[in-house]
């Protein structure tokens, strides 16, 4: 057994690194920083000028010299030093303020990784927890993670599916037994739905939007099915045939007809686990229903969307954005007790 599982008290934490938000969890005070993965450098300097809440209200509106970076893309550290160097900036702000405060550090991190994610990756992220001063580090597969936090018991053989669309990443896993059986990640979720508002607008309309106007009509009116409401919103642009400010009315329909396409990819990733899934885990799941989870999941009708697709009942956990930073939480009041669950990454030997 790893050494430092033994010693088990309060300074372990949990982190969720996600593409769109990063949440950290510190045993016995629960989570204290639920904040956009975003960073806020200066070009010329390499300083940082700002870090979450405050990087993302730059987004779309810096000068040339201050950039606004997303340092994880699909649920995956696409930018190493500046994982790093937001990762420390939220472990700083984690201390308890006061004189001790200053002293502590967080020597067992325990991190949440995408299924889907390659050795090189996982790497990845034990390297950045490892240089934000961890001494060790556990991985956790996220579909795992949420199970937890939908209060589940993952070592029993009942099968749990679950779904989390979030941002940069879909994990569609089941579980059985402490381990995932069959799971698919796909890397369409809450961005790609972004990203096909702002080219249908600039398809259909001819309006340039930039990226936080798209997520504020998707999380206004965008649906997944016709639920009957019929919303609309009047949106600000730049109107690409004569170069100047647009004011337009959108309606739900056309939105829908914007993300339709990423959506129904999801449902085939979400159809293709259930086709490799073990009759017997099937039989379980058709009890349990599917687990929806994940930002995306607050999108109106999903859940219909999917149960209509699939067949099966689906639930969307309580506080879908949190799930997996709760479940994590769970792991570390009992961190040697979860030590089956965890993943461990097979470093390269070097040669003799
Ligand atoms: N009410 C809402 N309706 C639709 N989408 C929403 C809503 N609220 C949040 N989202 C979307 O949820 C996504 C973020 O979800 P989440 O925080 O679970 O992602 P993440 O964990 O950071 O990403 P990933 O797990 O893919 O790395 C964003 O794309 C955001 O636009
Ligand atoms: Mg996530």
């Amino acid at each position: 057994m790893p050494k430092g599982l033994k010693a088990n008290f309060f300074r372990n934490i949990g982190v969720d690194l996600g593409t769109s938000k990063t949440l950290i969890y510190v045993k016995g005070r629960g989570i204290v920083i639920n904040e956009p993965t975003v960073v806020a450098m200066n070009n010329k300097t390499n300083q940082i000028l700002a870090v979450g809440h405050e990087a993302e209200e730059m987004i779309g509106k810096t000068p040339s010299h201050i950039s606004a970076i997303k340092p994880l893309n699909n649920g995956v550290i696409s930018d190493f030093e500046v994982a790093e160097k937001m990762l420390n900036y939220f472990l700083d702000k984690s201390k308890k303020k006061g004189f001790f405060g200053q002293f502590l550090d967080w020597p067992r991190l325990v991190v949440g990784v995408p299924t889907g994610g390659t050795e090189v990756e996982k790497r990845a992220v034990e390297d950045v927890a490892r240089s934000a001063g961890a001494k060790e580090v556990y991985l956790i597969e996220e579909p795992i993670a949420v199970a937890l936090g939908a209060q589940l018991s993952v070592k029993e053989s009942q099968g749990i599916f679950v779904v989390d669309i979030g941002g940069g990443t879909t994990e569609v896993a089941v579980i059985s037994l402490g381990g995932i059986v069959v799971s698919k990640s796909l890397r369409v979720a809450g961005s790609k739905l972004n990203d096909d508002i702002i080219h249908y607008f600039r398809d259909r309309f001819k309006l340039s939007i930039g990226e936080k106007t798209a997520e504020k009509i998707k999380i206004f009116i965008g649906s997944a099915l016709d639920l009957g409401s019929n919303q609309e919103m009047k949106v600000k642009g730049r109107d690409l045939t004569r170069g100047l400010p647009k004011e337009i009315k959108v309606k739900e329909e056309d939105i829908r007809e914007a993300i339709t396409p990423s959506l129904i990819k999801i449902i085939d990733a979400i159809k293709s686990t259930v086709e490799i899934t073990p009759p017997e885990l099937i039989g379980d799941i058709m009890e349990t229903g599917i687990i929806l989870s994940g930002g995306t999941s607050l999108l109106r009708g999903i859940d219909k969307l999917i149960e209509e697709s699939i067949d099966l009942p689906v639930k969307i956990i309580d506080d879908p954005i949190t799930s997996v930073i709760r479940g994590i939480g769970i792991i570390l009041e009992d961190l040697e007790g979860s030590k089956d669950i965890l993943t461990t990454i097979t470093r390269e030997k070097p040669p003799l």
